[in-house]
């Protein structure tokens, strides 16, 4: 392999992905692997420098994850960050202890002497802080480069071995020159140059497509969203007709989405495309399940058992494709993720029966949105396409709360479209980054004529986000949003009352289920 990359090892940050993002904004490929990765597995990557993620534990807890052994003698630039900082210490000799208060939040730091990692810096910058420990000596080797009012050493090197370490989070806005930091570091330090766009990775993928499947068959899960839209044309691209798509409509799709997929796919894109009509079968699974990850399982349980009935139709089929991307992978606590917390399992990753017969090709599991969106434009996919907002997997299964049935599922298509529309009529389908209508499974009493109403309720839901792991809701305009309340009422039967979702994610999450 030729790419070079910095890959940054993960110690269970809430943050390790958005170092891995900043990298690669840099034109360096990254990637976030287990922090008790072989060497092998981090060689394969042709790593320049390494970077170690901030974490939860304290170094000196039993059970707490260390360095890996095979670093210390890597001779390769390593930026330790927060609790990577720590570890370098503790690994190397230096004390690490808990400090009288713990910091979070803005802390100004103040650079001691010149020094590469803070190159075209001022003197005095804000930074973001979020630790618990912090560092009380230094290793032998090491000198102080930075220093804040709380931390003595905010920021440590070893120049001779390539060793730095920040208390601080640069991958995070808030820190003012946190992509300087990082600029330093993978072009400075470890001497990357920035040629790594998402649209490189288009050859690549076909390439290691083409090493995976060989000549076997493989099926491809289509949504209709640009994720596995880019995922067929890239694995059609790599092996041709040996793919066929699987379209499965669960009932639980969008007004008009289902028949919109079928002939678009078809017309535009010539690839071998098989639909199926399975709505019943899911409903009748999921009758009466009100619990989010319960639904969660079984529409991702079902989708896979179609798939595998389809790939029996077809015959000698080894792979299952799928759009799955980085944020899915790292949220769900797939595999390769073992140390975050399961906030909801995505059901292409997490709700994947043990016993599944085929193979999973995932060729966009390393990138994020944006980064597929480029590569769908490489692809020729049309723009539309490209900007659509996503869509989950369980579709309605997850803005439909309590139970699913097909009543409920109308009532939602219906007010969805009426949302969508006026926003696309607004011209701010584009300004946000993904917008939708939930069904609340609540009644509440309403006035309409003469009469009194006790009917359904329909909470709005739109959100501005880099990356969809983090959002805040859309100041979307008071006429707008009149419009759309009033319509819904006025047009879908059975709703009396329309609420507008202001979370921002985190607290809360972008689905509300
Ligand atoms: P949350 O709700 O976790 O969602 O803030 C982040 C993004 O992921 C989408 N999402 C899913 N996508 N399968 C998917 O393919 C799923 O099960 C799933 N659940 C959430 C969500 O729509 C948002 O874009």
């Amino acid at each position: 392999m030729t790419q070079v990359s910095v890959p940054v090892l993960d110690f269970g940050g809430q943050t390790a992905q958005l170092l891995v993002r900043r990298v690669r904004e840099l034109g360096v490929y990254s990637e976030l692997l287990p922090h008790d990765a072989t060497e092998t597995a981090v060689h394969a990557l042709n790593p320049q420098g390494i970077i170690l993620s901030g974490g939860p534990a304290s170094v000196y807890e039993p059970g707490a994850p260390q360095l890996p052994a095979w670093l210390l003698t890597a001779d390769l630039p390593v930026l330790g960050v927060c609790y990577g900082m720590q570890l370098q210490s503790y690994a190397l000799g230096g004390q690490v202890a808990p400090p009288a208060e713990r910091e979070f939040g803005p802390a100004t730091i103040e650079i001691l002497d010149e020094h590469a990692l803070f190159t075209a810096t001022p003197r005095e910058q804000l930074v973001w802080m979020s630790h618990g420990d912090r560092l009380e000596a230094l290793p032998p080797g090491f000198h102080p480069i930075a220093r804040s009012a709380n931390s003595p050493f905010a920021a440590m090197g070893d120049d001779a071995r390539r060793w730095y370490g920040i208390q601080f989070h640069p991958e995070v806005v808030h820190t003012r020159f946190g992509r300087e930091l990082l600029r330093n570091f993978v072009h400075g330090v470890c001497g990357c140059g920035s040629d790594w766009q998402a649209s490189s990775f288009v050859s690549d993928a076909i390439e290691r497509i083409r090493a995976q499947v060989g000549s076997g068959k493989v099926l491809c899960a289509l949504s209709g969203g640009v994720d596995s839209a880019v995922a067929a044309l890239l694995i059609h691209r790599a092996v041709g007709d040996q793919l066929t798509c699987v379209f499965v409509d669960n009932g639980l799709m969008r007004l008009g989405e289902a028949a919109q997929v079928v002939e678009t796919f078809r017309e535009h894109f010539y690839v071998p495309l098989v639909a199926v009509d399975a709505a019943e079968e899911f409903l009748a699974a999921l009758e009466g399940v009100a619990d989010p990850e319960r639904k969660r399982k079984i529409i991702g349980e079902k989708f896979i058992r179609i798939f595998e009935r389809e790939a029996r139709r077809i015959g000698n089929v080894q792979f299952l494709a799928q759009g799955t991307l980085y944020p899915d992978v790292i949220e769900s606590k797939a595999p390769d993720r073992q140390k975050g917390v399961t906030i909801k399992t995505h059901h292409n990753v997490g709700g994947l029966p043990a016993d599944m017969q085929l193979k999973l090709v995932e060729p966009l599991r390393y990138l994020f949105k944006d980064e597929v969106r480029a590569a769908g434009l490489e692809l020729g996919l049309p723009e539309d396409w490209v900007w659509r907002h996503p869509f989950p997997g369980p579709g309605l299964g997850v803005r439909i709360l309590g139970p699913v049935s097909w009543e409920r599922a109308e009532t939602l298509r219906r007010a969805d479209a009426i949302f969508i529309g006026e926003l696309r009529a607004a011209g701010l389908y584009r300004a946000t980054q993904q917008a939708f209508a939930v069904l609340l499974p609540i009644q509440s009493v309403g006035v309409m004529g003469d009469g009194r109403t006790y009917a359904d309720v329909i909470a709005l839901r739109a959100v501005t986000t880099e990356d969809y792991m983090t959002a805040d809701w859309a100041r979307l305009p008071d006429d707008l949003l009149a419009r759309v309340s009033s319509r819904i009422v006025n047009e879908v039967p059975g709703v009396n009352r329309v609420v507008y979702d202001i979370s921002s994610k985190p607290p809360s999450t972008i689905e509300w289920e």
